[in-house]
């Protein structure tokens, strides 16, 4: 069996509130390999970057607390690291790509200039071949005339080729895991075709693991290697792309599938979305967390929180319908796709618990 680059164990973040503290990552486990991407989708609010954050160990300046649980990188605890030992991890072996492109560059200083920046502070080399470094890596990610834009502000440049840029710096240095939060939210459609290409392209040739944050199940399905889907604080279903896309068990997985345009075959009905809003931290519902904007959600889902499921290599559920769902695949593959007609679009139940 491969052994994990990145590993995380019930990891439990939480915020400080008049209410007390609120917990926007619960028991979160998740296991990164080298050269796979990694997809962790879900509503805005779900408690993505706040995971994200957790282990670059960013979220001590954003007012959060680890509470509990470990993220092992290389077999060594980031939980236990003090900040020095994290600077020298972070943009180094350990690096993060961020929404909004502009917000991540110095106005400033030229685009060149902040990528070598990175190369002396971690690599000490000299100005000439850190400069030599960024003029390779903003061919690397495919911006043209490196040598004339390496000289530009970012003001200068595209949203587009800002995020480039902003991919350059984070690759700079070769790190062994890339996290990008929603890289390609800020970007038109064809800029994000694009980006997306370009991670892929990425991974294959530094043999990257990536951790890709994205709402969107549709940008999942075309870079992901393992999805973990996630629901106020916890992952509620997690498995290969396969497994997650063809099999998909947990309503809420369900619900984000149909909202991705083209996934329903009947063409020219309205998109699906999923009724209510995410909880609030400081009023989740007892029991299953989805249950409210659940429709096949019982008595027990209302009473008790779903204990994780497996149901085989890895196809992880925490649903109390998925012991059915089981049963079901063992039987027909194709039932949980059946079900996502009867479930969550007509509100049939056809499982029991
Ligand atoms: N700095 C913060 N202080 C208090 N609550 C926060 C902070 N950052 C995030 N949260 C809360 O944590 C939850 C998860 O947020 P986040 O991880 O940003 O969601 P996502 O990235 O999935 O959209 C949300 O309820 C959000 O309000
Ligand atoms: S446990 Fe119950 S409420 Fe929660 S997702 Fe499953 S069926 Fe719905
Ligand atoms: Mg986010």
């Amino acid at each position: 069996m491969s052994v994990s680059l990145l590993e995380i164990k019930d990891l439990t973040v939480g915020f400080p509130a008049e209410q007390g503290i609120l917990k926007a990552v619960d028991r979160v486990s998740l296991k990164m390999e080298e050269g796979k991407t990694f997809c962790l989708v879900g509503e805005s609010g779900s408690g993505k970057s706040v995971t994200s954050l957790s282990i670059m160990r960013l979220i001590d300046y954003d007012g959060g607390d680890i509470l509990s649980g470990e993220i092992f990188f290389h077999g060594e605890d980031l939980v236990q690291k003090s900040q020095e030992e994290m600077i020298k991890l972070r943009g180094y072996k350990l690096a993060m790509i961020f929404q909004e492109p502009m917000s991540a560059l110095n106005p400033v200083f030229t685009v060149g200039d902040q990528i070598a920046e990175a190369v002396m502070l971690h690599q000490k080399k000299g100005k000439k071949e850190a400069w030599q470094d960024a003029i390779e890596m903003l061919r690397l990610v495919g911006i043209p005339a490196p040598e004339v834009r390496a000289r530009q502000y970012p003001h200068e440049l595209s949203g587009g080729m800002c995020q480039r840029v902003v991919i350059a710096m984070a690759l700079v240095c070769k790190p062994e895991v890339l996290i990008a939060d929603e890289p390609t939210t800020a970007l038109d459609v064809t800029v994000q075709a694009q980006i997306l290409d370009l991670l892929r392209q990425l991974k294959a040739e530094l043999n990257m693991a990536i951790l890709l944050i994205t709402h969107d199940m549709g940008v999942a399905a075309e870079v992901a290697d393992q999805i973990a889907v996630m629901y106020a604080g916890v992952i509620v279903e997690e498995g290969t792309v396969e497994q997650v896309f063809s099999h998909p068990c947990h309503p809420y997985t369900l619900g984000l599938l149909k909202s991705i345009p083209g996934y329903e075959s009947e063409r020219g009905k309205d998109l699906y979305a999923i009724p209510g809003n995410i909880p609030s931290l400081a009023q989740l519902p007892q029991g299953c967390r989805f249950h409210p904007r659940c429709v096949p959600a019982r008595e027990k889902c209302r009473l008790e929180e779903p204990v994780p499921h497996d149901l085989g290599s890895g196809h992880v559920v925490k649903c109390w319908l998925s012991e059915g769902a089981e049963r079901a695949e063992k039987r027909s593959p194709d039932l949980p796709a059946d079900m996502n007609q009867g479930e969550v679009n007509g509100g049939k139940e056809v499982r029991t618990l």
